[in-house]
């Protein structure tokens, strides 16, 4: 590999080939905090794909935090029916009533702050502080573990990895665009680095990956045996 991966470079492919997700604002504007945060929740055990419908029905049903948060348990359970893991709803709600109990209906824009709230964990803490608040915080999830396993050869086997991923993510997290650098690895992780088969030859970070350059870029992550 020539250099560390260069975060700009991402950003560029991102600026051409981002995925447009409803939950998404339109390059440039600002994000909806509640929006970021509902699709974050719903993201957290449903895939992209699974979630879309979903997402755009429970937001025309409830479209911000108040109208979440003034709702019976009952029309929120009905809103979820079908996503599954039922306790992410009531949590949902729950979180919903604690922003407007105890925030005046806005979302807290620091990672303790939002770590703080019902059925927010570092992850969701992460990718809703990055994505809507701008901060410099490191989402990592499967996609990225997958990413950053590959880019650093990482030998270390998932689980025991993780720490080191986080960390190794988190020195190129760029203090410009921090949310729009967490979605562009998890659209590269989506894209290009997949699984199986992953599409090096058009990935911006080519040529600094050292699984593209060892020709093995497909065994990472490594996983523990079961
Ligand atoms: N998975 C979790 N959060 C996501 C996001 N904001 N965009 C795409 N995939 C995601």
């Amino acid at each position: 590999p020539e250099a560390g991966p260069d975060p700009a470079a991402l950003l560029g492919w991102y600026d051409a080939h981002r995925r447009t997700l409803p939950w998404r604002a339109p390059p440039g504007a600002p994000a909806d905090p509640y929006r970021v945060w509902l699709s974050e929740i719903m993201l957290q055990q449903t895939t992209v794909t699974a979630v879309q419908p979903f997402y755009a029905r429970f937001l025309a049903r409830f479209p911000d935090v108040n109208s979440l948060a003034s709702a019976p348990a009952e029309a929120v359970m009905q809103a979820w029916a079908g996503l599954g893991y039922y306790s992410r709803a009531r949590n949902l709600h729950a979180c919903a009533r604690t922003v407007v109990a105890e925030h005046g209906g806005a979302f807290p824009a620091s990672l303790d702050g939002l770590l703080a709230l019902p059925g927010v964990g570092p992850y969701t803490a992460a990718a809703v502080g990055a994505i809507a608040f701008d901060l410099p915080a490191a989402a990592v999830d499967g996609n990225v573990e997958r990413v950053i396993s590959r880019i650093y050869r990482v030998e270390e086997p998932l689980p025991g990895a993780k720490p080191r991923i986080r960390a190794l993510t988190q020195a190129l997290v760029p203090a410009l665009r921090p949310g729009d650098f967490a979605q562009a690895m998890m659209d590269l992780g989506a894209m290009i680095c997949t699984p199986r088969r992953p599409a090096c030859g058009v990935c911006p970070w080519m040529g600094s990956c050292a699984a593209r350059a060892a020709g093995d870029a497909e065994t990472f992550p490594r996983k523990a045996p079961k």
